[in-house]
């Protein structure tokens, strides 16, 4: 259905549910782009009533008075508003207020992740049956346009893996941690101060947010159903300045990386760090830059870098989206399909090669790992990098291991004897396929410890 536009001077009047940093941004890029947007699209965008939850509240955007609304009931009993832009966030009302939208048909533009990972065929459904859209672009990366290249334009290709860096306060965490030394907490102090963490941060900093990002990625590219709370997901918390600056030493950034994959058993999908060599594309994207690789048979590898949040490149996101929506009567994308559930293979054990952190103290370190050793050897894996450093207090030692699957060497590190020697959890990160990693494995059989390097001993604690 198309959008109807009234008058001669072809204005479409839209509800703006929201007028925090997104809808903020949109008030501005409208007011700053209005005229070309007239200009390309034909049509003047007019914005009646803005849905806030504290009307009272100091604006940083300039709005008239009678604009603002607390009562949802005005924007949706309009008969001349079309298009709802929900930039509210979490569940309810949003999820209730859409789809009364929808049910009303209207067209409804989102950036609402959370809502969109957890009942999106619910809402595209309600979409469908009133012959409406529902455009979410901004849900996913920003001003990164990656909803429309598989939604628009990736039709013909069979896609059969999408991986990127979905979260930008993860991402600029973990540069900062490497680039200054700094430990997580410090640094999470620091992007709180800047905007770029929440003041809960869980959701950013434990994978949530990746992983809502990700099934909505995973529904758009398989056409299925994955829920988010499915997806294997793991934090940076427990990562350390230390891993990343040995990760470096081995030649590998450390990323949290969203990956979805086809497999014969059904999609491969999890959120959590991973050592990408450095020759990897997302391995030199940094601070809060997102990025996206989307793998398509026919197309090959494609990836997109920008701006995964923040008020412009997200409210970019939805102009656009309303622009296409009053650019192009009727259908702007394919329909999704998120109606085939699909479960995780979570059995799907590679064995590649992981990253090992593990630190007792003094006394005991040298029983842990000489432990380790025999339990790689015994299980037919191999040390192909390691390093360490020691105080008069404790030591660490960081390696990457190959020729084992996750499951072993988890059981072995957070089981048994092992854990009784060590000082904190030790760390596992999956590394991603590295091929220099085979020729210097070979290498490595061939002289045990040629890439070890002498432990280091230090003065102060580790
Ligand atoms: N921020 C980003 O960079 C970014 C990036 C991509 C996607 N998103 C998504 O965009 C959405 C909005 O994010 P945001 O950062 O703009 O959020 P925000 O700054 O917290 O703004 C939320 C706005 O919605 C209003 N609101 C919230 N609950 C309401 C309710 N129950 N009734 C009426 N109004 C309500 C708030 O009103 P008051 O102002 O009166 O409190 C506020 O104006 C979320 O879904 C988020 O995940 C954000």
């Amino acid at each position: 259905m198309s959008v109807p536009v009234n008058g001669e001077n072809r204005r479409v009047r839209a509800g703006l549910l929201g007028l925090g940093t997104v809808g903020s941004g949109f008030i501005k890029a409208l007011a700053q782009n209005g005229e070309s947007i007239r200009q390309r699209t034909g049509c003047e965008i007019e914005i009646p009533y803005i849905l806030v939850r504290n009307p009272s509240k100091e604006r940083n955007v300039k709005v008239k008075p009678e604009q603002i609304t607390t009562d949802p009931g005005v924007i949706l009993s309009s008969t001349d508003i079309p298009v709802v832009i929900e930039v509210m966030g979490g569940i309810e009302p949003a999820r209730t207020i859409i789809l009364s939208a929808l049910r009303a048909g209207k067209h409804v533009i989102t950036a609402n992740k959370e809502l969109l990972a957890k009942h999106g065929p619910e809402l595209l459904r309600a979409a469908e049956e009133s012959g409406v859209q529902l455009l979410f672009e901004a849900s996913v990366a920003g001003g990164i346009p990656v909803i429309r290249f598989l939604q628009g334009y990736l039709t013909a290709n069979r896609v059969h893996e999408v991986s990127g860096i979905l979260n930008g306060t993860t991402n600029y965490i973990l540069t900062q941690m490497e680039q200054t030394g700094q430990s997580f907490a410090e640094v999470l102090a620091k992007a709180q101060e800047l905007g770029y963490a929440e003041a809960d941060p869980t959701s950013d900093v434990e994978g949530f947010d990746a992983a809502y990002k990700l099934a909505i990625l995973t529904n758009l590219a398989y056409d299925v159903q994955v829920s988010p709370y499915e997806i294997p997901r793991e934090g940076i918390t427990s990562i350390q300045p230390l891993d990343l600056k040995w990760a470096r030493e081995f030649g590998y950034v450390i990323k949290l990386i969203g990956r979805s994959r086809r497999t014969e058993a059904g999609i491969d999908v999890s959120v959590g760090p991973v050592l990408l060599p450095m020759s990897h594309p997302l391995a030199r994207v940094n601070d809060v830059f997102n990025a996206v690789t989307i793998s398509g048979d026919v197309v090959g590898d494609l990836t997109f870098i920008g701006k995964g949040a923040g008020e412009y490149p997200t409210a970019s996101a939805v102009l656009e989206d309303l622009t296409a929506l009053l650019r192009q009567p009727g259908q702007v994308l394919r329909s999704p399909n998120w109606e085939t559930p699909v479960y995780p293979d979570v059995n799907q054990e590679a064995v590649r090669p992981f990253f090992v952190r593990f630190k007792a103290i003094v006394d005991t370190f040298a029983h842990a790992e000489h432990q380790f050793r025999l339990f790689i050897t015994r299980s037919g894996g191999r040390i192909v990098r390691e390093t360490g450093m020691a105080s008069a207090k404790e030591a660490v030692g960081g390696y990457v291991v190959t020729g084992l699957e996750k499951s072993v060497l988890q059981a072995f590190l957070t089981g048994g004897m092992l854990e009784k020697l060590l000082h904190e959890p030790p760390l596992l990160i999956p590394c991603a396929e590295d091929e220099t990693i085979d020729c210097q494995d070979a290498a490595f059989a061939a002289e045990p410890g040629l890439y070890a390097k002498s432990v280091e001993f230090m003065s102060q604690s580790v």
